[in-house]
């Protein structure tokens, strides 16, 4: 778990600001979750067997004995809200986006956290395909303002859960014959979940996983029907994806499309974002029925495929305040706070005493222009401006500095 500030602090308040943008320009409003829910609203959604459940959720019993766990994701919790207040009776179609920490006891390395954050969206009562599209595209638009370059974008579809249920059999034929070589994991796997078979990373499995019967053959002409519908309407906004048809995912909600955006800066871990259709979610949880579809990024991940130029954050326009004197301290902390009161960025060092130390601290906040006020200045009823940017410096009206400076600045 990581402490934020600096440049990747302003890094990540300019991605949640375009986030805000881009999201409410496609219609999707802001839900905040709880980061607490109990653990069985996680058990439930996201599959007893996933690894997300059985290895990496943080759960512990609360003072009343309830089990209760971090958010390892925010699908879950959204649907949860959705139908605890009520909108699925308020509202015939809901679009929510939201931004927060997540939570993930994995073994950390580089683009993997255990409190790592996730910006993403849900559309919750939409079954046809452009909902699909339009989740796809909001995150293409999003990482395009962002400045990320040279993602990719594939795709999948996973069929409902009866279909899948099938599918399963076909698989089971493939790989029972060649379970020797196979690694322990997935030895398991082929009695716990077969299709966690399809994401191993050893060589020796993927070797064989590759070579597997795909699923699109075994899905009915509704689903098929469904994901060509997403494919057209990608392509009729030219959105570039390529086809992936062992793409499995690590939760098991997703029905019909899933989809993953990767890229190349991030090597092994190498997904930016993903999502897809979860349509038997918000009937599991006692809800009526209702199709759904979203993807969450994971904003560490962006900040390391964005560019790395860091940019002159908030300090670029603003003044810093050097005193000398009593006198001058006074009339100096009035300007500052005047300045700040009406939205200038401004400093002072209350605690060095010399006109260099003040001058070096006005260095460090690579402020644009320094007040410099001592009792001489003060007598004439005058500041001295200096130009940090070289611009020489001037001296000027002390009763107009804040007008002035914030005509400089603004
Ligand atoms: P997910 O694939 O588990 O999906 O996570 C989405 C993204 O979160 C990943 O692509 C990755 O960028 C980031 N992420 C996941 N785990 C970590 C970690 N340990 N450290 C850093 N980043 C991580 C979901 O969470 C689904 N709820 C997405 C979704 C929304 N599906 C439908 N709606």
């Amino acid at each position: 778990m990581k402490d934020l500030y600096g440049p990747d602090a302003r890094a990540f308040a300019a991605l949640e600001a375009a986030a805000r943008r881009v999201f409410q320009s496609f219609g999707f409003r802001e839900i905040r979750t709880p980061v607490l829910e109990e653990k069985e609203l996680f058990t439930r959604a996201l599959g007893a067997q996933t690894d997300v459940v059985q290895k990496e959720m943080y759960e512990f019993k609360d003072r009343s004995d309830t089990f209760v766990a971090l958010r390892p994701e925010g699908t879950a919790g959204v649907v949860r809200a959705y139908l605890e207040d009520h909108f699925d009776k308020t509202e015939g179609l809901s679009k929510f986006f939201y931004m927060g920490p997540m939570f993930r006891s994995e073994r950390p390395q580089a683009g993997r956290l255990r409190q790592f954050h996730q910006i993403g969206v849900e559309t919750i009562g939409a079954a046809g395909p452009y909902a699909d599209a339009e989740a796809i595209h909001c995150l293409a638009v999003f990482l395009d303002e962002a400045g990320i370059k040279g993602y990719r974008i594939k795709l999948n579809n996973l069929g409902t859960f009866g279909e899948r249920e099938a599918f399963k059999k076909v698989l089971l034929k493939y790989f029972e014959p060649q379970k020797s070589a196979l690694c322990d994991d997935c030895k398991t796997r082929l009695i716990k979940n077969v299709f966690r078979l399809l994401d191993c990373k050893n060589p020796a499995c993927r070797e064989i996983a590759e070579k597997s019967p795909a699923i699109s053959g075994a899905l009915d002409p509704e689903s098929k029907d469904h994901f060509e519908k997403v494919l057209r309407s990608l392509e009729a906004i030219g959105l570039e994806y390529t086809l992936d048809p062992r793409m499995v995912r690590g939760l098991d909600y997703y029905t019909k499309t899933v989809f993953e955006v990767s890229h190349a800066a991030l090597g092994a871990q190498d997904a930016l974002a993903a999502g897809g259709r979860y349509d038997g979610l918000v009937e599991s949880f006692g809800g009526t029925p209702a199709g759904a579809v979203g993807f969450a990024l994971g904003v560490e991940r962006l900040l390391m495929c964005g560019d790395k130029t860091e940019t002159a954050g908030g300090a670029a326009e603003s003044v810093f305040v050097v005193t000398l004197g009593e006198k001058a301290f006074e009339e100096g902390f009035k300007i500052l706070s005047s300045l700040r009161t009406g939205g200038v960025t401004a400093s002072m060092d209350f605690e060095a005493k010399s006109l260099k130390s003040q001058m070096r601290s006005a260095d460090k906040s690579k402020s644009r222009y320094v007040v410099i006020l001592g009792d001489n200045e003060i007598e004439k009823g005058v500041f001295t401006l200096k130009d940090m940017t070289g611009g020489g410096q001037e001296e000027r009206a002390l009763k107009d500095a804040v007008n002035f400076l914030k005509g400089k600045t603004g």
